[in-house]
C-alpha cells in the first residue's frame, strides 16, 4: 500500500511457528519476548513488531459482538499486552481470518462480516500489525474479503500493516499491493530443509511484484527451531534477506542458542533485507542445484547470494556481468564472515552442502574514469 507503511519488510516475531496454540502462548511469553528484543539487542537491530498468532481469543463473541480475549492465556488482556509491548518501544501485532472463524479447528471467531467492529477494536487496543488469515472464507472472492478489512483499518484513523495471508491461492502479488503491505506467496512453512526450499524456489519467482510497501511474504522464519542445522538456518534467512522478505522470528527467543541469536542479529544481512531501495533479489542463474542471486541496493551496491541447495560442498562462480555490474574493481565483502577481497571479474566461493555465501560488493574504482577535469572521449565524439 502507498501510505507511507513498511517501506521496508516488517521485521518481529511471531509466537506461531513454536508454538502453534499450544498453553505456552500466553501473556509471559509474548511479554518475554518483547523483553528480550530489548535486552538481547534484537530491537537495536530493526526488529520492530511484537505479534501473537491464532487462538488468542474465546471461541464465542462478547453480547456486543466483540471478541474477548482468552483469560486463561491472556489474563491481564490484550490491550495491556499492547501497552506493554509499547513501553518497550515496540509495537504489537495481532491475527484474525478472513473468513466465519479461524483456521485452528477447535474453531475461534473470524472477521468476515465483521470487519468495522473488530478493526475497531484493534485499534483501540493499540495494534500496529494485522495478519488476516483466509480460513472458512465461504467461499467469498479474496479480493473483497482483504479489501473490506484494508476499508476498515483506514476508517479508524490507526495506522496498522495488513498482512494478506491468503498463501498465494488467488495470485495475490497481481493484485493485493493496493490492499495490504505484505501477501503470503506459499502455504505454510514447517521447519525442514524441504518446506524452506520449495518455499524459497515459488518466491523467489516473483521477485518482480515486491517494493516499499508491497512485499512478498514466503510465512515466517524457522531459525533456531530443531529442524534444520545452523548451516540450512544461515541459507533460510541469508535467502530471506536477498528476497526482501519479512523477517518475523518463529522460534522462541527465550530459550534461543548463541547461534539462532548470532543468525538472527546479523546486521549486514538485515541491512540487506531492509535495504531502502526496494527491489527484491533475483535469481540470475539456478541449474543442478546451484543457485546464483543478485540484489540491487540503493547506494549502488550489489548483494550476491551463492546458495548451494545440494548436501555435497561446491565451488560456486559467478562474475560481474552475471550479477549486474559494469566493468571496475570492486570490494567484495563475505557478509557472514566479514572478510573482505576484491575483484575486477569473478567471484567464487567454496560453499558446503546446503549453505550460502552472501557477497556485498561495492565499486572502487572504474578503469576508464578519466582524471577530474578532463572530458571523457565519448562525449565530445560520436563514437
Ligand atoms: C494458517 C497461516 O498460514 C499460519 O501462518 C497460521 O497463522 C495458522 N493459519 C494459524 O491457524
Amino acid at each position: 500500500l502507498p501510505d507511507g507503511q513498511a517501506l521496508t519488510p516488517p521485521m518481529g516475531f511471531n509466537n506461531w511457528n513454536s508454538t502453534h496454540c499450544r498453553a505456552e502462548f500466553n501473556e509471559t511469553m509474548i511479554k518475554g519476548i518483547a523483553d528480550l528484543f530489548v535486552a538481547r539487542g534484537l530491537r537495536d537491530a530493526g526488529y520492530q513488531y511484537v505479534n501473537i498468532d491464532d487462538c488468542w481469543a474465546l471461541p464465542s463473541r462478547a453480547s456486543n459482538g466483540d471478541l474477548v480475549p482468552d483469560p486463561a492465556r491472556f489474563p491481564s488482556g490484550v490491550k495491556a499486552l499492547a501497552d506493554y509491548v509499547h513501553s518497550k518501544g515496540l509495537k504489537f501485532g495481532i491475527y484474525t481470518s478472513a473468513g466465519t472463524k479461524t483456521c485452528d479447528t477447535l474453531g475461534f471467531p473470524g472477521g468476515l462480516g465483521h470487519e468495522q467492529q473488530d478493526a475497531n477494536l484493534f485499534a483501540s487496543w493499540g495494534v500496529d500489525y494485522l495478519k488476516y488469515d483466509n480460513c472458512n472464507n465461504q467461499g467469498v472472492d479474496a479480493r473483497a474479503r482483504y479489501r473490506a478489512m484494508h476499508d476498515a483499518l483506514v476508517r479508524t484513523g490507526r495506522p496498522i500493516v495488513l498482512s494478506i495471508c491468503e498463501w498465494g491461492e488467488n495470485r495475490p502479488w497481481l493484485w493485493a499491493a493496493g490492499t495490504g503491505h505484505l501477501w503470503r506467496t506459499t502455504g505454510d512453512i514447517s521447519d525442514s530443509w524441504s518446506s524452506m526450499l520449495g518455499i524459497f524456489k515459488q518466491n523467489a519467482a516473483l521477485a518482480g511484484y515486491a517494493g516499499p510497501g508491497r512485499w512478498n511474504d514466503p510465512d515466517m522464519l524457522e531459525v533456531g527451531n530443531g529442524g534444520m542445522t545452523d548451516t540450512e538456518y544461515r541459507s533460510h534467512f541469508s535467502l530471506w534477506a536477498m528476497m526482501a522478505a519479512p523477517l518475523l522470528i518463529g522460534s522462541d527467543l527465550r530459550t534461543a542458542t548463541p547461534a539462532t541469536l548470532s543468525i538472527l542479529t546479523n546486521r549486514d544481512l538485515i541491512a540487506v533485507d531492509q535495504d531502502a531501495l526496494g527491489r527484491a533479489g533475483r535469481v540470475v542463474r539456478a541449474s543442478g542445484g546451484v543457485h546464483v542471486l543478485s540484489r540491487p541496493l540503493a547506494n549502488g551496491d550489489v548483494a550476491v547470494a551463492l546458495f548451494n541447495e545440494n548436501a555435497a560442498a561446491a565451488t560456486i562462480s559467478t562474475d560481474l556481468r552475471e550479477v549486474g555490474l559494469g566493468a571496475g574493481t570492486y570490494s567484495v565483502r563475505d557478509l557472514w564472515t566479514g572478510s573482505v577481497d576484491t575483484t575486477a571479474s569473478s567471484v567464487s566461493a567454496p560453499v558446503p552442502g546446503h549453505g550460502t555465501v552472501v557477497y556485498r560488493l561495492s565499486r572502487l574504482s572504474t578503469p576508464s574514469a578519466p582524471p577530474a577535469g578532463v572530458t571523457p572521449l565519448s562525449d565530445l565524439v560520436e563514437l
